[in-house]
């Protein structure tokens, strides 16, 4: 059994030598793909897939490609996701949008999720019908979870509430179903039972939640040459955050004014905006409660990993990485 450090250089290596050696013509599509793709990130959901799959067999190589076309995937809606947020760093570097255009960004993002959808059809696993049902069915929801993104980002905070409840929606939709389906996939390559790739799925719900909640931490608190993108875009975007959200549901009657009025602002300079969110963030503690919830949805996750039927050294890589996700600063 390899360590989560061997199935991460594993699937750099794999990209790498796919995707990143040589660039195909058009080189103006190509580019983009091999720049996102050889900047790393953290792989974790092609690091799901083949940790799942080898809690179920001991041989992978039927995980492999999928695995690939899952972080594939993933690397599609990054660039998408930086146009709508306007983002201009990702992982250190500028954005594809930014480096080259919008419409490339868009079309190198369109080959890219059909470079997927092929990379998930190349197993020989008997399951494929059900891991591309999964697959398709999961993308869908994640367009599904970024509209709803953006229909909370144009919710005017001086007429309209946004609940907790509406905010853990529109995050399971965007970020959890995908590391869910990354287990379930990876399970059934390993051929489990449908009720071990279901108890996966879940496990990677609550990952994901978690996830995305630290995501929004990060985006605030984090250090920025860590974390790779930009501290405080949330907050120049007006996006609906975990923490705005708790923010919104402590802070006083003026403080509450203050913080609708400084988000919907856009002519006050962006760094004295990111300061002021900033300081009433910690003013109600809204830190505090990120971390709360973030425990909150990892224990969530360890319960439904602690169900699962299977040996508990097989589950071991798994339960290592969720280890490393509690810590990350990236
Ligand atoms: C970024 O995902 C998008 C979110 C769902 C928050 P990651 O944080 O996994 O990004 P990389 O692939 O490691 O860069
Ligand atoms: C990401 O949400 C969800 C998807 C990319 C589908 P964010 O917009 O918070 O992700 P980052 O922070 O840009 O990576
Ligand atoms: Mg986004
Ligand atoms: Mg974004
Ligand atoms: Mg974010």
């Amino acid at each position: 059994m390899k360590t989560v450090a061997e199935y991460i250089q594993l699937v750099n290596k794999e990209m790498e030598d796919r995707f990143c050696v040589s660039v195909p013509e058009p080189r103006q599509l190509y580019e983009p793909i091999q720049y996102i793709l050889s900047n790393g990130g953290k792989r974790i959901r092609a690091v799901m897939v083949l940790l799942s799959s080898n809690v179920f067999s001991d041989d992978i190589s039927d995980a492999i490609a999928p695995a690939l076309g899952v972080e594939m995937f993933h690397n599609f809606t990054l660039l998408h996701d930086d146009i709508m947020d306007k983002a201009s760093i990702r992982r250190g570097l500028p954005t594809v949008h930014l480096k080259w255009d919008e419409n490339t960004a868009i079309l190198s993002g369109d080959a890219m999720m059909i470079l997927a959808n092929k990379l998930i059809c190349q197993t020989n696993s008997k399951n494929l019908k059900q891991i591309l049902d999964t697959f398709n069915q999961t993308a869908l929801e994640v367009c599904e979870g970024q509209q709803l993104d953006m229909n909370l980002e144009k919710r005017d905070l001086l007429t309209d509430t946004i609940s907790e409840v509406e905010y853990l929606e529109m995050i399971r939709l965007k970020t959890s179903v995908l590391l869910g389906a990354s287990l379930k996939i990876g399970a059934l390559c390993g051929d489990a039972a449908i009720e071990q790739a279901d108890t996966l799925y879940q496990y990677g719900i609550n990952i994901g939640l978690a996830f995305q909640i630290q995501d929004d931490f990060l985006d605030t608190f984090g250090d920025e040459a860590e974390f790779g993108k930009r501290i405080g875009g949330d907050i120049i975007e007006g996006k609906k955050t975990y923490l705005l959200i708790k923010a919104l549901e402590s802070a006083s009657t003026n403080d509450t004014a203050t913080i609708k009025d400084t988000i919907n602002n856009r002519s006050i300079d962006e760094g004295e905006k990111i300061g002021v969110i900033k300081s009433l963030y910690l003013k109600y503690k809204v830190d505090e409660q990120a971390h709360d919830a973030i425990s909150h949805y990892f224990s969530e996750a360890q319960r439904t990993l602690a169900s699962l039927d299977a040996p508990e050294e097989r589950k071991a890589n798994i339960a290592q990485l969720e280890q490393l996700l509690r810590k990350r600063s990236k």
